[in-house]
């Protein structure tokens, strides 16, 4: 049988050691790996095989749970890994490349070859060059391409051209590890797997759609990469925008890797185009400033001083078609914010006739849908129910179904479940080249307006707290409001413009 080979680009980096390498590693404790495989990190810190491995043993460990339980598993696993040092950006390292991966697969010329790449976004333009004059793209190869990819639509549709010149599309696996995440699937088995929600799924029934995915940590390592980059692209043109399709798409005619993806782009291609009122208006940006022990992005390693990069987004967009038109999805990212939190709340309309009230006196809230990708992942439905004794007082009440009442989420991440699919040869929850290129095409605009505008506002907000106070003000213009709001909040000298 072939020996399976995966080469990691970017092995001495922090996403080969917090996801990649840990995701294998629950691969082949479940026997989901081919049963002859090496992996082969490639990077240009001049390791060996032994110096890697040691470098391996002690930065990978803290990512991967109860490890210490089966020591015996992970040193079986630390034989199938190997290192081999080259400069990416240059030709000459991968004719070598060729005959190390020769070596250890015992083959000449192997084809069960799958290349990850986990570099700076600045090599995905150059290694696959390389790849095909050392004619390494062979038939059976795969790549991963990690997002972003492109910086803009520009270089979006030109790195598109140059991928297709050395592999075929159905080589290529742009990843997007979101749609990795059991609970986003989930979000395609709820909306069609169950009846009772889809006659209500539209402008009808649904007010507006929150899409929230904030994180409590800073850049941390990644400043190199994040300067410059910025969350519209880290997050936003790819991650937020994966899941507002999967709230808003039409139902596939079946689930088939072409027919999912169709849905998606069609979402895509539906978004309405940003007005300039949209773009000044509707999109708040923010970077985060210092706060008691926390540092600002300013402060950050490999942050610019006067940076302007941005770390929050918040916007407001509409999707142009019969199911939609009118519901605003307000979606919003952040770096050190309170806490780390992913979901889509779904807003229902108020009741027609309002009948009843609080026992505070207020009208009950209109029903609210909560798709938890993570944590404490699950469903919550908040429905009215009459407080129990005299009078009709109403009081929200949740009903929610948590995935730890299923036996909890498998061992593994996003990444395993789609390295495996990768393996598998299957290309579903990987980004198609025109999804990337429709995604680009809404959000360019957004890129070309700050490059106009440099004076477009940027707000500081204090390290910890719910960015700018600005995004409230944009949903408020809507009677809506976030789930999450920095209420009570007034501007200081932390909350300002940067
Ligand atoms: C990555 C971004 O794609 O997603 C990071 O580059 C971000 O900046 C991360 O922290 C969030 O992913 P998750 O799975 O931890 O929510």
């Amino acid at each position: 049988m072939n020996t399976f080979a995966m080469i990691i680009f970017g092995a001495s980096g922090d996403l080969t050691k917090r996801k990649l390498l840990p995701a294998l590693y629950s691969l082949f404790c479940e026997s989901r790996l081919p049963q002859q495989f090496v992996i082969v990190g490639v990077a240009r810190t001049a390791y060996t095989d032994a110096s890697y491995l040691e470098y391996v043993e002690k930065e990978v460990p803290p990512f991967i749970p109860n490890l210490q339980a089966d020591k015996v598993r992970w040193n079986q696993f630390c034989t199938h890994l190997h290192y081999f040092s080259m400069d990416p950006s240059q030709p000459e390292g991968y004719p070598l490349l060729a005959q190390r991966i020769s070596q250890l697969t015992g083959e000449e010329a192997p084809e069960n070859l799958l290349f990850y790449l986990a570099t700076p976004p600045s090599l995905y333009g150059v290694v696959p060059l390389h790849l095909r004059e050392a004619g390494l793209n062979r038939a059976g190869a795969r790549i991963i391409v990690e997002k972003p990819f492109g910086y803009d639509l520009q270089s979006a549709r030109a790195l598109n051209e140059l991928y297709a010149s050395v592999f075929e599309e159905h080589q290529i696996y742009r990843i997007d590890h979101f749609l990795g995440k059991e609970t986003a699937q989930n979000i395609l088995a709820f909306r069609f797997a169950n009846g009772i929600f889809e006659p209500l799924w539209n402008r009808n029934y649904i007010h507006y759609v929150e899409v929230t995915a904030v994180e409590n940590l800073g850049i941390e390592q990644r400043g190199g990469y994040y300067e410059g980059v910025g969350a519209l692209r880290d997050m936003v043109q790819n991650h937020l925008i994966q899941l507002v399709a999967l709230t808003a798409m039409e139902p596939p005619a079946r689930f088939t890797a072409d027919s999912f993806r169709n849905e998606v782009v069609k979402v895509y291609e539906s978004l309405a185009p940003l007005t300039q009122e949209d773009l000044s208006e509707h999109i708040v940006r923010g970077q985060y400033t210092a706060s008691g022990v926390k540092r600002g992005y300013r402060q950050e390693k490999g942050v610019h001083p006067e940076s302007r990069t941005d770390t929050y987004i918040a916007m407001k967009i509409g999707i142009d078609n019969w199911r939609w038109n009118g519901v605003p999805f307000y979606i919003r990212t952040g770096k050190q914010m309170p806490t780390k939190v992913t979901e889509i709340v779904v807003h229902f309309r108020e009741t027609p006739h309002r009948m009843f009230q609080t026992t505070e006196g207020s009208y009950p809230q209109a029903n609210k849908l909560i798709l938890r990708i993570q944590p404490n992942e699950g469903i919550v439905l908040k429905l009215g129910m009459k407080v129990p004794g005299p009078g009709f007082n109403v009081k929200e009440v949740m009903m929610d179904v948590t995935y730890d009442k299923l036996g909890g989420l498998p061992a593994g991440d996003a990444y395993a479940r789609l390295i495996e699919d990768c393996i598998l040869g299957d290309p579903t929850l990987f980004t198609r080249s025109d999804a990337v290129e429709a995604s680009w095409k809404f959000f360019d605009p957004v890129l070309q307006y700050w490059k106009e505008h440099v004076d477009a506002p940027l707000y500081g907000y204090p390290a910890g707290t719910w960015g700018p106070l600005e995004s409230e003000a944009m949903m408020r213009e809507h009677g809506a409001d976030w789930t999450n709001p920095c209420k009570n909040l007034t501007h200081t000298d932390q909350y300002c413009e940067l």
